[in-house]
């Protein structure tokens, strides 16, 4: 065990505010009572500031509010402008980058509105939209306006767009910021109504944000925050998961029931290990209070998520294990103590590969404050961090913006679709490095929806394009799908992706993991996971969705029927397109050539060495444990995922010839092997 010395002295003292909150938003239908949540959004610290967010959102085109995670921002503002009627009676969208945050956030308002979701407020996020006629308040993922404002470039339909959550910076978050200020612009030259730009956020870097929309005046809200004594580790942690174990039981032996503990890691199957050896340790231990483990990331089911809103019963004690999901979006009751590994899961983009992995690094200084606040919105609170302060000293001031490093073909797809043929010259306000815009025309040249004007250097979208655009997905799932009519497995390829899409359908349980195995050996097929989750649709659809089916084969029913409903919405799109409905049958062998020639980008092959290399960059990647090809050696395989963690790992993969690759892109793999060579 840590001794309690193995930390620093505290870093800083906050000051002490002393309002005392102890409202729940899961306690029942009497604690939720319209009176009461009236009384809760008294007590908010905003609820002072109201008058003047309103008169100065009232007076200026574009406003930037600041504030604390909890002070009020997002569930209050919206609700202040709509009783003002600073709307005139048109919609006002509050964007998102999280689903989870759309939907749970907008609930709540729903709730204190006193009304039911979907009609005066509502919420729209990929796959499912909870609005009406008379909706008013609309929260939206950010990828959801930007498609809206692909058909609508004035955004006609709205008088206030709230850029939420902006300090996440986001691709979609960030294209939006210009295609949003775009619509503003646009608007004032044509004389049409104003449209008013809020944006808001926890912590960001105000100066840059505020020049950026014109000189925006800032709002600064006071947010409720009493003091958090943070520790540093005395030495540098070689195994933070480790190191979090160990904290948290150091913790556990001494804190009273009923102080809640937030854990910081980086993934999912990070953190289901960790809910497991926390349970499985928790077990053995006596005099302490009983714990209750919960998981948070975003791929959880909406339902799980919801658990860790609830009140902790009394005599336990609650361990959440999250993400950087955790950090700002969502509000966690009865937090005490943050145990903060200090890393986080991000992308990273390679333009020569031009691929996006996931890889798990060091979070920024802005992370780091943020997970620290955490404990503090309630009571004083305590942070361990598992790092020391000289590793603190040296972290990034600020999280590098998203669209400054990942695979930029899709947003570039979306504004070519939007008008805006010159991607170099679009009004970013951090502009990504010219490579990569490159490396995202070229990549949509070789997949067909971009092509150089004759003579010119100017690239234009083709009809190809524009059809693979409708669709929300990233292009190369666009392509497959359109492809996959002429290949003859449309109604097939429409499965596989709305299964990619949904959240996974494999039910894991802990102490029952040999008939969890064998259950889905019965799905597995040698030629990959693709045809294995088709065979999971399959089988899911031949017996109608019944639910103690899924049961009975650790299938996730929730998860199957949002991929049936995924599915439906997919089938739409083509419908919309003229598209023929194609099926394969048995023959499954088309739609891994279907694959091959969307993903070719995304190939393997076996070296003689035994490890598997990227056709292009030569780049060393594994088979992930929990693919259905995991013990095989297939000569070579397309993936539509790849993960780091110890190695670089492809998930989800399927057994192509590598003649499918060469007959999908041949002038692709001919200069890039030219370009190996030299
Ligand atoms: O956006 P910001 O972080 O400033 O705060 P908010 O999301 O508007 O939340 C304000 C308060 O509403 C929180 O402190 C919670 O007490 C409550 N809330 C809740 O109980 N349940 C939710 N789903 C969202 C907010
Ligand atoms: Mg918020």
């Amino acid at each position: 065990m840590r001794n309690p010395e193995d930390f620093g002295p505290p870093e800083k003292k906050q000051k002490l505010n002393p309002i005392q909150f102890n409202f729940n938003s899961q306690n029942g239908p009497k604690k939720n009572s319209f009176e009461e949540l009236r009384d809760a959004r008294r007590a908010l610290p905003i609820f002072s500031a109201k008058h003047k967010i309103v008169s100065e959102i009232k007076k200026f085109p574009s406003a930037i509010v600041i504030g604390e995670t909890g002070s009020g921002k997002t569930t209050q503002i919206p609700q202040y402008l709509l009783e003002a009627g600073v709307h005139q009676n048109a919609i006002i969208a509050i964007t998102q980058p999280r689903r989870v945050a759309a939907i749970s956030v907008s609930q709540r308002v729903a709730l204190e509105k006193n009304t039911t979701i979907g009609s005066l407020v509502g919420y729209c996020v990929r796959f499912e939209d909870v609005t009406s006629a008379g909706t008013k308040l609309k929260f939206m993922t950010d990828g959801m306006l930007l498609r809206e404002s692909i058909l609508d470039p004035t955004l006609t339909r709205y008088s206030i767009i709230i850029l939420d959550e902006a300090h996440e910076r986001t691709i979609n978050t960030d294209v939006l910021f210009g295609v949003v200020k775009a619509a503003q612009r646009r608007r004032l030259k044509t004389g049409q109504k104003l449209l008013k730009i809020i944006v808001m956020s926890a912590t960001m870097d105000v100066d840059h944000f505020s020049e950026y929309f014109n000189k925006a005046p800032v709002l600064y809200l006071e947010g409720r925050q009493y003091p958090i004594q943070v520790m540093h580790t005395k030495e540098p942690q070689s195994d933070y998961l480790f190191a979090s174990l160990i904290t948290l039981f150091q913790i556990h032996k001494e804190a009273p029931a009923g102080d809640d503990i937030l854990i910081f890691l980086t993934g999912q199957e990070e953190i289901e290990s960790a809910v497991k050896t926390i349970k499985d340790l928790a077990r053995d231990l006596k005099d302490v209070p009983q714990l209750v483990v919960l998981p948070l990331y975003a791929a959880l089911p909406s339902q799980t998520q919801i658990k860790v809103f609830a009140k902790t019963p009394p005599g336990h004690r609650k361990v959440v294990v999250a993400t950087n999901i955790a950090e700002t979006s969502i509000t966690i009751h009865g937090i005490k103590y943050v145990i903060d590994s200090g890393m986080v899961k991000a992308k990273v983009y390679n333009p020569h590969s031009g691929l996006d992995l996931l890889k798990v690094v060091t979070a920024s200084k802005a992370q780091v404050l943020q997970r620290t606040g955490r404990a503090g919105r309630e009571a004083p609170g305590v942070c361990y961090r598992l790092f020391t302060e000289s590793e603190f000293q040296n972290m990034s001031t600020n999280t590098v913006p998203e669209i400054q490093r990942c695979n930029l073909a899709s947003v570039v797809l979306q504004l070519m679709a939007l008008g805006i043929s010159d991607v170099l010259t679009f009004d970013f306000m951090d502009k990504p490095a010219p490579e990569s815009i490159n490396a995202a025309l070229e990549e949509l040249v070789i997949l067909g929806a971009l092509e150089r004007q004759v003579n010119s250097d100017i690239l234009k979208l083709t009809p190809l394009g524009k059809q693979m655009a409708a669709f929300p997905l990233d292009p190369r799932f666009s392509k497959v799908i359109l492809l996959a009519k002429d290949y003859d497995c449309l109604e097939e390829i429409l499965s596989i992706i709305a299964m990619l899409s949904a959240e996974s359908v494999l039910v894991s349980v802990s102490n029952k993991r040999k008939e969890c195995l064998e259950s889905h050996q019965k799905f597995m097929s040698s030629e990959g996971d693709h045809i294995m989750l088709l065979n999971i649709y399959r089988a899911y659809k031949s017996v109608n969705g019944n639910k103690s089916w899924c049961f009975d084969n650790f299938i996730n029913s929730t998860n199957m029927h949002n991929a049936q409903e995924i599915r439906k919405q997919l089938r739409e799109i083509c419908e919309r397109n003229n598209m023929t409905f194609t099926s394969c049958g048995r023959d499954t062998t088309t739609i891994r050539k279907c694959l091959a020639a969307g993903f070719f980008m995304n190939a393997a092959e076996l070296s003689k060495e035994g490890d598997f290399l990227t056709m292009t960059t030569r780049t060393k990647v594994s088979i992930h444990p929990s693919s259905a090809l995991f013990q095989c050696k297939p000569a070579c395989v397309v993936f539509t995922e790849l993960v780091k963690t110890t190695k670089c790992y492809m998930r989800t993969l399927s057994v192509v010839d590598p003649d499918w690759l060469y007959e999908a892109a041949p002038s692709y793999f001919k200069r890039k092997k030219t370009s190996a060579i030299s």
